[in-house]
């Protein structure tokens, strides 16, 4: 298992002995948990998480979104409990945008924590709808089927994004997407995280997807579940389509499907 050293510096997220029984510790979703993501405030960071079906991938995202307490162990956000004030945006697989609203209030509800005026909130919405690629669709309600599932996630990361959120939290995004949105959704937010300068924290089944996003990957192993491998991806920040064609992308990938073999076999 990894070992992580504590070393007090700048941590944006510790998740620190985590176990979790939903029978009264009889059995362990997750047991020894642990994980450490350093805190890099001037570029941000894009993590995902890989790990078989029901190891506890969704369960550790609720804990970081303050959505669900662990059986045992600590949640900490820059090393002190989370608090409401804490910027944690959380992306559903299932579309997280509001219905009633168009996608243009969908957008600019990101800012309204902020006390924008409402001019200018739709000004900076605006910007963020462009940079979503979806011009033209403001004023439609985000909704199926006004809005495809692929328009619908863009809504919601455009959303996101424009609240500025420190820690950002997708869970599965791009999931129930067909192939080429769903690519096209890889590279649309593969453009565009590095301009916020947020943790993201990316879960996904998919290989591929996870090299191209990532810095860091982390792998659990089915449960009892904890950490067992992590690779750092160094690959170019600024990646596109024909990263995926280069030898080095392509020997990521494989290595992270042996590396996954591995970890599957773990008890
Ligand atoms: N309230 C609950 N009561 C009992 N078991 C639960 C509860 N919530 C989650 N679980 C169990 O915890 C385990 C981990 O669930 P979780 O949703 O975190 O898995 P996951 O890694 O996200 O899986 P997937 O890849 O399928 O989304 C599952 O076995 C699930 O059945
Ligand atoms: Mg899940």
């Amino acid at each position: 298992m990894i070992k992580f050293e504590d070393t007090h510096l700048n941590n944006i997220i510790e998740l620190k002995n985590i176990s979790q029984s939903y029978d009264g510790g009889k059995s362990f979703i997750l047991k020894d948990f642990n994980l450490i993501i350093e805190d890099k405030p001037a570029q941000g960071q894009f993590v995902v998480i890989l790990g078989m079906s029901g190891c506890g991938k969704s369960t550790i995202l609720r804990y970081i979104a303050g959505l669900q307490q662990p059986t045992s162990g600590e949640i900490k956000i820059h090393d002190r409990a989370r608090v409401e004030k804490d910027r944690v945006g959380m992306i559903f697989q299932q579309y997280s945008s509001l219905p009633w609203m168009t996608v243009l209030e969908n957008v600019a509800m990101g800012l309204e924590y902020k006390g924008m005026e409402k001019k200018e909130r739709e000004v900076k919405a605006l910007e963020m709808i462009e940079l979503v690629g979806l011009s033209g669709h403001e004023k439609k309600y985000a909704q199926y089927p006004t809005l495809s599932g692929g328009q619908l996630q863009r809504v919601a990361i455009g959303r996101s994004l424009l609240s500025n959120p420190e820690i950002l939290l997708m869970d599965e995004p791009f999931g129930a997407l067909d192939i080429k949105t769903r690519l096209q959704m890889q590279e649309m937010l593969e453009n565009i995280w590095h301009k916020f300068n947020s943790t993201i924290i990316f879960v996904t089944h998919d290989i591929s997807e996870a090299v191209f996003l990532a810095d860091d990957i982390y792998i659990m192993k089915a449960a009892p579940s904890c950490i067992a491998d992590h690779i750092a991806v160094d690959l170019p920040l600024q990646r596109d389509r024909n990263t995926k064609r280069e030898a080095k992308f392509l020997s990521l990938v494989q290595e992270v499907e042996d590396r996954m073999m591995k970890v599957s076999e773990l008890r």
